[in-house]
């Protein structure tokens, strides 16, 4: 679901892009380490500035960012157009639940801030784990059902109604699509905002045989 006019102006403020730029990438940055020679999928990278961050702060050279909403990739190839040949950024228009990309084709998925927006959320971390190689890094920022419940929220901001997680359901989901938490899951705010990195297993999960 794409965002409404006033959580784009919120999100792409200089004040919001400020506290990206000191608080948000450098905590998941110190959660799911270098991105260096990787290649990246971003989900959800609105108007580029969480992807330029991944540039500066992670040391991604290699970054695919998708997002569902036209007019914000229009915006991020316009943001990012100063970025040194080097560094090879592709924007795409797609939707993290059925992704247009072959399995295994990522070695770090990154989502600042994308998948409480998403209806089906389970199914994207699916499509997430489908594009992942075995071994590779889920790093994510989420907001919960907590935060989505408070009064600004409710009130001036479009998502989802149902399906809502808290941060012990969507850490469950790890555990069907095999994935473990590198190290804490970081609860910010009592836990509206939560903060964290899961690897993929490296070997599929048998399934439990049926006595
Ligand atoms: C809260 S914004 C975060 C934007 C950016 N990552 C940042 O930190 O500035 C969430 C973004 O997810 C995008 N989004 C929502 N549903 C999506 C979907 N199904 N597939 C891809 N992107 C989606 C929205 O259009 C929006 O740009």
């Amino acid at each position: 679901m794409k965002m409404n006019n006033f959580e784009k102006t919120i999100m792409n403020s200089s004040a919001r892009v400020l506290f990206l730029d000191r608080f948000e990438a450098p905590l998941l940055r110190s959660l799911g380490g270098d991105l260096q020679g990787l290649r990246v999928l971003e989900i959800g990278c609105g108007q580029g500035h969480s992807t330029k961050r991944l540039i500066e702060q992670f040391g991604a050279t290699s970054v695919v960012a998708i997002d569902l909403d036209e007019d914000s990739v229009r915006k991020a190839r316009r943001n990012l157009s100063a970025l040194s040949p080097h560094h090879q950024v592709q924007l795409l228009v797609e939707d993290v639940s059925a992704l247009n990309m072959p399995d295994h084709s990522f070695d770090a998925v990154v989502d600042f801030a994308a998948l409480h927006h998403v209806p089906n959320w389970q199914q994207a971390l699916s499509e997430i784990s489908r594009v992942l190689k075995p071994g590779g890094r889920f790093l994510f920022e989420e907001v919960t059902r907590q935060w989505l419940n408070r009064w600004f929220a409710r009130t001036f901001l479009l998502h989802p109604k149902e399906n809502r997680f808290n941060a012990e359901e969507f850490v469950a989901e790890f555990g069907r699509l095999g994935f473990t938490l590198t190290g804490e899951l970081v609860k910010k705010r009592k836990g509206d905002f939560i903060f964290g990195c899961a690897i993929k297993a490296t070997t599929t999960i048998p399934r439990s045989s049926s006595r």
